[in-house]
């Protein structure tokens, strides 16, 4: 049986846009309900460390007016496990914003931090939070991922989006497919995202294990031309045909 494939808009960006004028517009929440409206099976916002897009009001306003699943995207540092714990989302997904956090292709090295992210990852759990964990596609960080407790991985599609020739977006793909096979064989849930917009997102929709797609960069940039509801109308649908095998125009 096809498995439904999830699209999580995330709205960094509005606020991102917002912050530049130090005013109330664009409004995030504002787009929040226009991307559920439009299709969205959940919001996903990055609360940062430096609070430069996503700030603690959005989050409260988020928790408090959306009646779809957040997934609260953050570091791995003790103020975020505060504010998680506080406002408990359906999901957090742990992310790198550090250097010194990450691997050399921008997911969370949970190889080279396990004993730092496991607590976390079990009191968040704890307190009824599905935790991902963003990771690149590489066989350690999986099986890193699974030793540290976290139910679900997001696997980082960024080489795959930025591959600069079709034999190497083909290996990238390659990769996905491949530690969306591993991700099955832990047992781990498997999600996908960054850099995905209307021209590469059907190879990764493709993938019947990914039940999850995050994105947000490329749709806020579409809505500019298409409108917001529009846009996220059109990934839908390209996500769904791609997923059960029609073409993705
Ligand atoms: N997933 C995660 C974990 C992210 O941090 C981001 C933002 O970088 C995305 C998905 C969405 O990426 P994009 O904005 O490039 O679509």
């Amino acid at each position: 049986m096809t498995r439904p494939l999830r699209l999580g808009v995330n709205i960094d960006h509005v606020a991102t846009l917002r912050n530049a004028r130090g005013g109330p517009h664009p409004d995030p929440v504002r787009a929040a309900h226009a991307a559920i409206a439009a299709g969205a099976d959940g919001i996903t916002a990055h609360l940062r460390e430096d609070r430069r897009h996503i700030r603690d009001a959005d989050i409260d306003r988020l928790m408090a007016e959306i009646d779809r699943p957040l997934n609260l995207e953050m570091a791995a540092t003790a103020e975020m496990l505060g504010i998680a714990l506080r406002h408990r989302p359906h999901a957090v997904c742990l992310v790198p914003e550090r250097r010194e956090e990450r691997t050399t292709e921008g997911g969370l090295d949970v190889a080279g931090q396990a004993a730092h992210l496991e607590p976390m990852v079990r009191a968040l759990s704890a307190a009824g939070i599905r935790v991902s964990l963003f990771i690149a596609p590489e066989p350690d960080q999986l099986r890193a991922a699974q030793a540290v407790g976290a139910p679900v991985i997001e696997l980082h599609t960024g080489a795959y989006a930025d591959a600069g020739t079709d034999a190497a977006r083909a290996m990238e793909l390659r990769r996905l497919i491949d530690a969306a096979a591993q991700a099955e064989t832990l047992g781990l849930e498997c999600h996908a995202g960054h850099g995905l917009s209307f021209d590469n997102v059907a190879p990764v929709a493709a993938i019947a294990t990914i039940v999850e797609l995050n994105i947000g960069h490329f749709l806020m940039g579409e809505a500019l031309f298409l409108g917001l509801e529009a846009t996220v109308q059109d990934m839908r649908r390209r996500m769904d045909a791609a997923r059960t095998g029609g073409a993705a125009a």
